[in-house]
């Protein structure tokens, strides 16, 4: 996982590991964004009708192509600076694995599936990331008092003069309880389905024989908003993960990143990408909204696979001003 990740966080600043400057990241995204918006979910649901079909969703091959061809473009300029004994990233480290096999008739490292992978990891790691984390700082302009407990743990336990790190976690049971509500909600109320699977066994679901081999698509957002987990589902409300002493408490039914062999495998990456991101913004900045809480619409917005939060500002006032050699609020 480490090895996948640095492709997919490094390139949005300048990276001294990757020995290179930084590139326009920002192609893949707006090429990502020019699809038709609801193209890929429909096509992801009823791909063997609509592959006959005109409309939009044609287009998104289109779009995958040129998209591949941009990352064919980094993995040339990968190939140029392969360091074998230095692996910077996933494509380094496939690309060294393609070399060892490159002999052999069967290998699955050929450069079409490095393509492929790489594209899949990044559009895996960076929509659902960023957009949770544009949903979680809505969620946090909506509910300032809930912020305000999370700044006031942040000072507490890391305090102005360093950058939090995944080491302080554990000691921030009220942070991680707002990161996991943040999830569940932002997750509840996009998308509704994970991918679609075939059933591995016959089983019984509600008084329904269900045989082997059938189609299912698994609700996540059933399971986030089960009342008999998750009591009041639809409010936000962190202390559902908090125990009775403040101690943060995990609950089976949180699964917004799906369950069993295809759950989401960037998971540990994600949690710790949330964590850093906000809590080094909370630690240096107050956000605040130009309109009042109660105007902030939470409603998401449809796109793609998933529901994008609205549009809204955010103010970010600094909270520490530098006197002298120490910091003050
Ligand atoms: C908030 C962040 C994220 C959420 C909520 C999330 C959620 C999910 C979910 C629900 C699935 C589908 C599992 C299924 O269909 O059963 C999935 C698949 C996947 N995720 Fe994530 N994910 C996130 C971040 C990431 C990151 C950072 C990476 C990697 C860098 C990643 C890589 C993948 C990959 C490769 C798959 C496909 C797995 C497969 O098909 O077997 N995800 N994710």
């Amino acid at each position: 996982m480490p090895v996948m990740s640095l492709y997919v966080v490094s390139d949005s600043a300048e990276c001294r590991r990757c020995r290179r400057p930084p590139r326009p990241l920002p192609v893949l995204v707006r090429l990502s964004c020019r699809g038709p918006l609801s193209a890929p979910k429909i096509y992801s649901l009823f791909p063997a009708l609509l592959r006959h079909l005109p409309g939009p969703h044609n287009r998104l091959f289109e779009v995958f192509e040129k998209q591949k061809e941009f990352v064919a473009l980094v993995v040339k300029e990968h190939e140029a600076s392969l360091d074998p004994a230095q692996p910077r990233d996933f494509i380094d480290a496939f690309l060294i694995r393609m070399r060892q096999e490159q002999g052999d008739p069967h290998t699955e490292f050929n450069q079409e599936n490095l393509l492929n992978s790489a594209l899949d990891i990044f559009f895996a790691g960076m929509e659902t990331t960023s957009t949770t984390l544009r949903y979680g700082l809505l969620i946090l302009l909506k509910y300032p008092q809930v912020t305000e407990l999370v700044q006031q743990e942040i000072d507490r336990v890391v305090g102005p003069g360093r950058r939090p790190c995944l080491g302080d976690r554990p000691q921030m049971p009220y942070t991680e309880a707002v990161l996991h509500e943040i999830l569940r909600e932002r997750w509840a109320s996009r998308r509704k389905s994970t991918f679609r699977c075939c059933l591995g066994n016959s089983c019984e679901h509600l008084a329904q024989l269900l045989p082997q081999g059938t189609m299912v698509f698994p609700m996540l957002h059933s399971v986030l908003h089960d009342p008999d987990w998750f009591q009041d589902p639809c409010s936000f409300w962190p202390e559902r993960f908090l125990d009775a002493n403040g101690a943060f408490q995990k609950n089976p039914a949180f699964l917004p990143f799906s369950a069993g062999r295809r759950a989401c495998p960037g998971e540990p990456l994600a949690q710790a990408e949330l964590f850093l991101y906000l809590t080094w913004l909370l630690q240096r900045f107050s956000p605040s909204s130009p309109l009042p809480p109660a105007a902030l619409d939470l409603q998401p917005q449809e796109s793609g696979f998933g529901k994008q939060p609205p549009p809204f500002e955010l103010i970010l006032q600094p909270r520490w001003r530098l006197q002298g050699q120490a910091l003050s609020p």
